[in-house]
């Protein structure tokens, strides 16, 4: 049981996105991938969930090989994931939005039925119970008749990811969920990541922060102009001269931070 993305190769025209990259999310375990910007890890989520071509290497699910099969049936697969930049409409609220992660494919009709009428289902009795307690967990519940548009970047991340964990994924891929936040919601964010690679889903952080980076995973893939410069365990790294140039800069500064 893994997603293995193996050997992944993404072209964009001319322009070498990812050259042979790999890397495994197991269930329960939380793997980080860093990197700075434009170094391919965007692209590398684009290319486990299927919105980008890959110009070699294989994506596998739980065994399968997803070369045929589009974003939609790897989401109802098993997969979620979030995006760097929430693409939501700042319309919609909080409540909302959390509850169309259990529609993945047809939120917009289906979710106009569950706001307007009361529940008549077992099955909408129980995602709307399910989504009560997702917005509890991530504090957002005062907040649950809010648009999108009204809050912060911070909350609208938090939503995101509640929205993602939504649908029960085996496998999550969180793509900067932590930017922008404040000091406790990050506290509160990476307990949550914690809790749900706890209950056995399998994680793949992109993340900035490298405390948060030690602090969460054990195991850590460094892209570098979309080659893997290095993975390992956060602290092995730390002691990698060429990691801690690019990556953490030669500042004494950036390097203590890391570490403390
Ligand atoms: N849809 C696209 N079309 C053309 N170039 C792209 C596209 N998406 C990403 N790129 C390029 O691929 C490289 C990797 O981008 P990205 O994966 O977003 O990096 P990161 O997430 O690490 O910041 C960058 O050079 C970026 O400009
Ligand atoms: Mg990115």
């Amino acid at each position: 049981m893994a997603v293995e993305a193996s050997n992944i190769a993404v072209r964009f025209g001319g322009v070498a996105a990812l050259t042979d990259v790999s890397v495994r999310i197991e269930p329960g375990r939380i793997v980080t991938v860093i990197g700075p910007n434009g170094s391919g890890k965007s692209t590398l989520f684009n290319s486990i969930t299927g919105m980008v071509a890959l110009a070699g290497g294989t994506v596998r699910l739980d065994g399968h090989d997803l070369a045929d099969v589009p974003t939609h049936r790897r989401i109802a697969s098993g997969l979620a994931r979030t995006f760097q930049t929430p693409r939501f409409d700042p319309r919609v609220s909080v409540e909302e939005a959390v509850l169309c992660g259990f529609y993945p494919q047809s939120c917009g009709t289906l979710l106009g039925t569950l706001m307007r009428i009361p529940a008549v289902s077992r099955e909408e009795s129980l995602f709307r119970e399910r989504g009560e307690k997702i917005l509890a967990d991530f504090k957002l519940s005062a907040l649950k008749n809010m648009a999108l548009g009204e809050l912060p970047m911070g909350q609208v991340r938090l939503v995101e990811v509640a929205r993602a964990i939504a649908n029960d994924p085996k496998y999550l891929l969180l793509d900067e969920p932590a930017a922008g936040l404040t000091k406790v919601e990050q506290a509160l964010l990476s307990a949550e990541i914690r809790r749900i690679a706890e209950s056995g889903v399998g994680v793949l952080l992109v993340e900035h922060n490298f405390g948060l980076v030690r602090a969460l995973s054990d195991h850590t893939v460094v892209l570098d102009r979309g080659t893997m410069l290095i993975e390992g365990k956060p602290e092995t790294l730390l002691h990698d001269a060429a990691f801690v140039d690019a990556y953490l800069g030669t500042t004494r500064a950036n390097h203590k931070e890391a570490q403390s």
